[in-house]
Parts: C-alpha cells; structure tokens; sequence
C-alpha cells in the first residue's frame, strides 16, 4: 500500500508516467487507463477530438453495453477495429492482459462506476 502511494506520487511528479503500465500488470482498469483512455477517455467516453479524428466508440453508449461481452471487447483488442483505427493490441499486452482489460470493460462496474 505504501509502495503504491509512493509511486503514484513519484508518478505525479514525474507527470508523464501516468499512463505508464507496470510490467505484466493484470489490473483491468489500470490497463484500460495506460493503453485505451488515450482514445477512449479515462471513463470509456471518447474526447471530441478523437472522435472527430478517428471515430472512437463511446464505450458507455446504450447500443454498446446492450451487447458487450468479455469476448467482443478481447476480439477487439486482439485484432483492432476493421478500419484499421483501432490497432491491435496482440503482442502488445499479454492475453491474460487482454482478457483482464476485456473482463473490466465489459463488466457494469465500468458504467456504474462514473
Ligand atoms: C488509437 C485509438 C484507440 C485506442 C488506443 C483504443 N481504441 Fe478502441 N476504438 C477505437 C476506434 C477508432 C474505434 C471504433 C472503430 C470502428 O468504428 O470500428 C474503437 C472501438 C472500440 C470498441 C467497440 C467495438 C464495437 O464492436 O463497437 C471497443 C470495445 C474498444 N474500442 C475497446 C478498446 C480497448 C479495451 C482498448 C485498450 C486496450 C482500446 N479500445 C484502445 C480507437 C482506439
């Protein structure tokens, strides 16, 4: 606990490093945070710019959580979006990785949490 709140102050600091990702962390929203709130937003709402820009999906959206699944998110994340804006994140997270950031996403704490 005290080592954590040690790094969130030296990340604090150190500004950049928020969106750093420890290595091999399986901590959902901790990865949605370092490699998805760039274009998601830190909530799954998209900043206007990436919207007008890349068309990034508001991931709270009705028509989006009426058919989420674990399984959408991680297929998502795996391959990337058909029109190539969304990369793929194979390689780049681990599948345990994926299926974690997958499991938070999908979960409804993810929209009831804001
Ligand atoms: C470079 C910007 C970018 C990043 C980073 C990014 N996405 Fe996306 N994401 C997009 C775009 C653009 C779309 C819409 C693509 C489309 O129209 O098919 C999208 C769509 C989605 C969708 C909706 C899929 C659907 O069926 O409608 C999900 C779920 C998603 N992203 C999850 C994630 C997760 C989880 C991460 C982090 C591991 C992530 N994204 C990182 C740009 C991004």
């Amino acid at each position: 606990m005290l080592i954590r709140i040690a790094l969130a102050l030296a990340c604090f600091a150190l500004a950049a490093c928020d969106r750093e990702l420890a290595t091999g962390s399986l901590d959902g929203a901790e990865i949605f945070r370092a490699r998805c709130a760039t274009c998601h937003g830190d909530r799954g709402q998209p900043p206007e710019a990436m919207v007008a820009r890349l068309g990034v999906k508001d991931l709270t959206a009705r028509e989006l959580r009426a058919k989420i699944t674990p399984e959408l998110v991680g297929a998502q994340v795996r391959h990337g979006s058909q029109n190539k804006l969304m990369p793929s994140f194979a390689g780049a997270l681990s599948d345990e990785q994926i299926d974690a950031v997958a499991a938070y996403v999908a979960s409804p704490g993810f929209v009831a949490a804001r």
